[in-house]
């Protein structure tokens, strides 16, 4: 039974920003969510509305189950209409700072707080004062891998960040939200269905799109080339340790138990992601284990 937030209590001192689809803030179960409503399907005329909030309640579980700290996602109906709730997590005087406001704090940043082209955000990560560089390196990198597996084409620099409290000095990374651009969100069922039945269609979407948020030389990264390219390190690292923690049952169970879904979305999100690890994740970790084995280079200790 999906639940149903038609009815329940409006907090009108809650207001969210974002450009994609409109935001109330509800009171469920004692607690302030923001109820995100799916935008219209511009690249789709034939679906009405995204699908993102499908996307944000499966793309959210799965990075949860990958071990990261997540914002709590609830689908519900809101007259008639399949929405998420995500919990609000701005509470005991904690609240969100993206990293495009950090960034701005870094004089001599090339570009401005919005600006992804890598070698700025890492130098923002390096120069920050807030938390240790390693440890917010170390998150950026898991996190460019878990939405290399879901197909995030949004984290741009207001989708992640911090979560502060001014009044007792203390800062720390705020969980994952907004995943409503993960798991090609603009496919209706028919389109999934078709893609599904083509090979083509299938890894144009693995090889050719979506591409990062994150640039590099002014293009958006294209995940699998960038991933089998790349030798950063740290990068490489969280790749392999990533890895090592996606539990294909346990994603196929989220998205069997996801209320509303229907078998062709299961079916296509099942298969995206299998396709998505092998061809972009293992296939880029078993080539720079086999060049570190050849060149003898001291890549990360890989388990
Ligand atoms: N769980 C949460 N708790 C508190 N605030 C949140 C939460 N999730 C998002 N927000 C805030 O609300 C804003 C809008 O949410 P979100 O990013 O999910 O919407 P969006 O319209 O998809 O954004 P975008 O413009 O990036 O597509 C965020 O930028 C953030 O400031
Ligand atoms: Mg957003």
């Amino acid at each position: 039974m999906m639940e149903n937030f038609t009815n329940l209590a409006i907090n009108p001192t809650k207001m969210y920003g974002g450009a994609n689809g409109n935001k109330i803030g509800i009171v469920y179960k004692n607690e302030t969510y923001m109820l995100k409503f799916p935008p219209k399907a511009k690249k789709n005329p034939a679906l009405n509305y995204s699908n993102s909030c499908m996307s944000e309640y499966v793309a959210c579980h799965i990075f949860e189950a990958l071990g990261f700290e997540t914002q709590e996602t609830v689908l519900g109906l809101y007259n008639d209409k399949v929405t998420v709730a995500c919990k609000d997590f701005e509470v005991n005087g904690f609240l969100l700072k993206d990293f495009a406001h950090l960034k701005n704090t870094i004089l001599d940043s090339e570009q401005n707080g919005y600006g992804t082209e890598l070698t700025d955000i890492l130098n923002t990560i390096q120069e920050q004062r807030l938390l240790p560089p390693d440890r917010l390196k170390a998150f950026f990198w898991k996190m460019f891998i878990g939405d290399a597996l879901l197909g995030n084409f949004d984290r741009h620099n207001g989708n992640w960040g911090f979560l502060v409290n001014a009044t007792t000095g203390e800062a720390k990374i705020a969980p994952i939200f907004d995943c409503g651009s993960c798991l090609y969100p603009q496919l209706d069922d028919d389109k999934m269905a078709f893609v599904l039945r083509s090979e083509e269609e299938l890894t144009t979407r693995i090889f050719v799109f979506p591409t990062s948020s994150v640039q590099l030389d002014n293009k958006k990264i294209n995940y699998a080339q960038f991933l089998m390219e790349t030798d950063n390190e740290d990068c490489l690292r969280a790749l392999a340790d990533l890895s090592g923690k996606i539990d294909m049952q346990k994603i196929k169970a989220i998205i069997e138990d996801t209320p509303s879904i229907t078998a062709t979305q299961k079916k296509f999100f099942t298969k995206i992601i299998e396709v998505r690890k092998e061809l972009i994740l293992d296939r880029a970790l078993a080539h720079h284990r086999s060049a570190a084995m050849t060149s003898k280079r001291g890549l990360p200790p890989y388990q």
